[in-house]
């Protein structure tokens, strides 16, 4: 079993980071193989709803890290996504 740990901070080692690390201990206790994913600091292109992921398996804007990550998903089991609060 291999869960993905989707890092949606802009830090890549900051306290999004350090929480889902935490996560991370407690499923490797369980022997679950883990990796985390960081999405980096580039702006993600918004979903226009055009469905041509359901006929390519990919999102058809190729210019951020969505298809990076959409690889990844198809070898995971299970999801933690983890979010900085930046609303201020
Ligand atoms: C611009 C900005 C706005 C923030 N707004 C909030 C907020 O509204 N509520 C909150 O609880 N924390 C807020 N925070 C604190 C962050 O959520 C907190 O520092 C978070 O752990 C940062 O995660 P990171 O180190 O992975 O980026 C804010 C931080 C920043 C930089």
């Amino acid at each position: 079993m291999k869960v993905l740990l989707v890092n949606g901070s802009p830090n890549k080692n900051g306290c999004t980071y350090t929480a889902l690390t935490e996560i991370e201990k407690t499923l490797k206790t369980h022997d679950i193989e883990t990796e985390i994913f960081w999405i980096k600091t580039k702006p993600i292109t918004g979903c226009i709803a055009c469905m041509k992921c359901g006929e390519k398996g990919e999102c058809t804007f190729d210019n951020d890290v969505v298809n990076e990550f959409v690889k990844k998903a198809y070898d995971a089991d299970a999801f933690v996504f983890g979010s900085p609060v930046y609303y201020a």
